[in-house]
């Protein structure tokens, strides 16, 4: 097994968490780092990459390093499909932070690039790995908890105007794509994954309530999947004074699961016909679960796109599933774009 050359485009808040991630995962090294900033790539590789320091503040001198294996682009996104898309063409894998893309087409244009050069596309959904979720997802898949009757994300999460003035892209629909892509994200991925089957009809409502953005802050989905389950989304940033909940409960005929609350990789409700709740609860409740350290399931996404490029599978299931979520978020940010403050 080669050790793989990673290079990272964008330094910001989440390029801390791949900068630890990369020193869980044995077999990849951080070599380096890209920013329009350049003191943050400058911190970045000093921190972080390994060799003499490369350093650029245009990503597409970064892709021209023949050193350079794979990048993961860390930038705002509504610059993802375009940085991927030049990251393939160089001959690069590509790892994405979420989303994906902004918009469905582009993340269709990601796929078939990444399928015609044949180099990887993945993208980073870090929930996923939470024990929790796996627990979840292997209950539902073995049928332990039966006919499925619906399921419900809740993320009812407070951002002061100062977050988004912080990094001004997160007030536009060009760069950020409001709540349903920024914050809302995990929840429908989870959602849709649980439930496991692809949606037929999709309906919702968005508004612009209390922030000066130019998206939605306050979203509601409604969604019938193709196996007859039902899912419903709340999400908002809109919630005073500080941070509620991200909450998803699945409910179903022998079972009904509540994942989340105050820690999205906690578990409230384990009721499973013939499992002891108590003893699921003991272990994963909000007050004794086990803290993974903040980066943990970044590095567990790392590992996987490790693991896509020594296969070649050059776009990965989760590559697909968020392409066909980007075009259900679409369905509702289509419908109804915002209302006036
Ligand atoms: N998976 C997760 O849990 C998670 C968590 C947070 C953020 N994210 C995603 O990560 C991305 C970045 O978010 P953030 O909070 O780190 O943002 P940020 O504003 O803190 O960082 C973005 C960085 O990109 C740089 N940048 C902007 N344009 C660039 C360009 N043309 N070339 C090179 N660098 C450029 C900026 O200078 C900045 O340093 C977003 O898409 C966000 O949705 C994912």
């Amino acid at each position: 097994m080669e050790t793989i050359n990673f290079g990272i485009i964008g330094c910001g808040a989440v390029s801390e968490k791949h900068g630890q991630a990369t020193r869980q995962v044995e077999g990849v090294r951080l070599v380096a780092a890209a920013d329009v900033v350049e003191e943050r790539a400058r911190a970045f590789a000093a921190k972080y990459c390994e060799g003499p320091p490369r350093i650029y503040t245009d990503y597409r001198r970064m892709l021209e390093d023949p050193d350079v294996d794979a990048v993961i682009i860390a930038t705002p996104s509504g610059l993802h499909a375009r940085m991927g898309l030049d990251a393939l063409d160089a001959g690069k894998h590509v790892l994405i932070e979420k989303p994906l893309a902004l918009t469905s087409e582009d993340a269709g244009r990601l796929i078939e690039k990444a399928t015609h050069v044949k180099k990887c596309l993945g993208t980073v959904h870090p929930n996923r790995y939470y024990p929790t979720s796996q627990m979840i997802y292997r209950a539902i898949r073995e049928g332990r908890l039966g006919k499925l009757s619906h399921g419900v994300a809740t993320v009812r999460w407070s951002r002061p105007q100062s977050y988004y003035e912080e990094a001004p892209w997160r007030k536009t629909k060009e760069m950020d794509g409001g709540v349903l892509f920024n914050q809302a994200w995990h929840a429908l991925d989870m959602l849709f994954w649980y439930i496991g089957s692809p949606a037929v009809e999709v309906q919702g409502m968005t508004a612009r309530r209390l922030h000066d953005v130019e998206t939605e802050d306050v979203a509601f989905l409604t969604v019938r999947f193709q196996n007859g389950a039902l899912g419903l989304l709340e999400a908002t940033t809109n919630v005073y004074p500080r941070n509620l909940e991200h909450t998803i409960s699945v409910f179903a005929e022998t079972g009904t699961i509540v994942q989340g609350g105050t820690r999205p990789d906690t578990l409230k409700v384990w009721r499973v016909r013939d499992e002891a709740e108590q003893v699921v609860i003991a272990e994963w409740g909000e007050t004794r679960s086990i803290q993974h350290p903040d980066a943990w399931a970044h590095g567990k996404v790392l590992m996987d796109f490790q693991q896509q490029i020594e296969t070649t599978n050059v776009a990965c299931e989760i590559v697909n599933d968020a392409r066909n979520l980007i075009a259900v978020v679409e369905k509702v940010t289509g419908i109804q774009p915002g209302s006036p403050m």
